[in-house]
C-alpha cells in the first residue's frame, strides 16, 4: 500500500518533461532555442527562482492547442497515481497561455476534460487553481480573474506565483478581495526567496487559506507562533528549494524545524520534470535525510489532505487510509 497523500502544490506547466517538449515543439512547428534533448537538459541548471523561471516560460511555448492540456494532464495524473496522490489541487498559470493567443477555454477546457478523465482511470480527485503572475501588473490580473467568473470557466480558486522578490502580495489585494467575494478558494506563494513580512501580508491583506512555500517564516519567530496557532497551511517543497538553491543542500532544508515547531506542513512537488522528481521522489529525499518515522510520514500524508480543499467525508476517508497505511507496518496490503 502507498502512502495516501493530497499534491497540493503542483505547477501543470512544470510537468513538462524535456521529452515532452521536444515532442510538442515538433508536432506544433514551434522552435525552440535548444533543438536536441542534450542542449534542452544542460538548461536545467538553476541559480535562483528567476534562472528557473526563464527556461520554464519559455518551454511551455510548446503547448498550443486544448488536445495539448488535455495530454499533459493526463500524463501528470498517471505519473502522480505512481506516486500515491489520492486528491490534487492543480496550478497553471493563465497569464502565461493568454499572452501566446491561446483561450481561457482552451486552457481549462482541455484540463479539466483531463481532470475527469484521469478521476475515472486513477480515482484522483481535483481541483483547479489559476496562478496570477506577481511580475505582471494586478490589473492584468483583474481583467482576467474576471473574465474567469464571467464565463464561468471552472477553476475553484487563485493562487500567486511567478518572481516573488520585489512584488509584495500588497500589491493583489482587490484581486483577492474579487476572487473571495466571488466563492473562490485563495492561495498564494510566498516566503519562497521572498522575507517573512511577504508572509504577513499574504495572510492579513490577502487572506490566504493556505501558503505555497513559507519556509522563511522561521526568521521570525512572532510569524511562526501566529502560523502555528491558526494552523495555517505551508506547502514545501524541498527538492525544489534545493534545485532553485533556497537551501544549500537537503541537509540544511528546515523541514524538521518547521515539524517540531508545530507548523502545518505537507510535503509538495512544484515543478516536478524540472526539480529531480514527482511527490514520491520528494518525500523519499526527506525520509532519507531526516529519517523520518512511518509516524512522522503519516503526519505529513495527514496534513496535506487536512489542508486540501476538499469537503468531509472525503477528507476523513483519506485520513482513515493514512491510519491504514500506519498500521500495515511493513505488511503488503
Ligand atoms: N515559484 C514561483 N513561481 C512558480 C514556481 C515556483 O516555484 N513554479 C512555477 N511558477
Ligand atoms: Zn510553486
Amino acid at each position: 500500500m502507498k502512502l495516501p497523500v493530497a499534491e497540493l502544490h503542483i505547477h501543470l506547466e512544470g510537468t513538462l518533461e524535456p521529452e515532452a517538449i521536444l515532442r510538442l515543439a515538433a508536432q506544433n512547428g514551434v522552435t525552440l532555442p535548444w533543438p536536441s534533448l542534450e542542449q534542452l537538459r544542460e538548461q536545467y541548471d538553476f541559480s535562483n527562482l528567476q534562472s528557473f523561471l526563464d527556461l520554464f516560460y519559455t518551454n511551455l511555448a510548446v503547448l498550443r492547442t486544448r488536445a495539448d492540456f488535455h495530454e499533459i494532464t493526463l500524463a501528470y495524473l498517471r505519473r502522480a497515481e505512481a506516486a500515491g496522490v489520492r486528491h490534487v489541487e492543480l496550478f497553471f498559470d493563465p497569464q502565461a497561455h493568454l499572452e501566446r493567443g491561446i483561450g481561457l477555454g482552451e486552457v481549462v477546457g482541455g484540463i479539466r476534460e483531463a481532470l475527469h478523465e484521469g478521476e475515472k482511470r486513477f480515482g484522483i480527485t481535483h481541483k483547479l487553481i489559476a496562478c496570477f503572475w506577481r511580475h505582471a501588473p494586478a490589473a492584468s490580473a483583474m481583467e482576467i480573474l474576471r473574465t474567469l467568473i464571467a464565463e464561468g470557466h471552472d477553476v475553484d480558486g487563485i493562487g500567486l506565483d511567478s518572481s516573488e522578490l520585489g512584488y509584495p502580495p500588497a500589491l493583489f489585494r482587490e484581486v483577492f478581495d474579487y476572487a473571495r467575494d466571488h466563492g473562490l478558494h485563495v492561495v498564494a506563494h510566498a516566503g519562497e526567496e521572498g522575507p517573512p513580512e511577504y508572509i504577513v501580508q499574504a495572510l492579513d491583506l490577502l487572506k490566504v487559506e493556505r501558503i505555497d512555500h513559507g519556509i522563511r517564516c522561521l526568521e521570525d519567530p512572532t510569524l511562526v507562533e501566529r502560523l502555528v496557532a491558526e494552523q495555517m497551511p505551508l506547502t514545501v517543497c524541498p527538492l525544489s528549494n534545493v534545485r532553485l538553491r533556497t537551501v544549500d543542500t537537503m541537509a540544511d532544508h528546515p523541514l524538521r524545524q518547521m515539524l517540531e515547531a508545530g507548523l502545518k506542513v505537507s510535503i509538495h512537488s512544484d515543478d516536478p520534470a524540472y526539480f529531480g522528481g514527482y511527490l514520491d521522489a520528494n518525500f523519499a529525499a526527506v525520509i532519507g535525510q531526516f529519517e523520518l518515522s512511518r509516524e512522522e510520514q503519516a503526519v505529513l500524508a495527514r496534513n496535506s489532505i487536512e489542508s486540501s480543499f476538499l469537503e468531509e467525508p472525503a477528507k476523513s476517508r483519506l485520513c482513515a487510509e493514512v491510519d491504514l497505511w500506519l498500521s500495515a507496518e511493513g505488511r503488503d496490503l
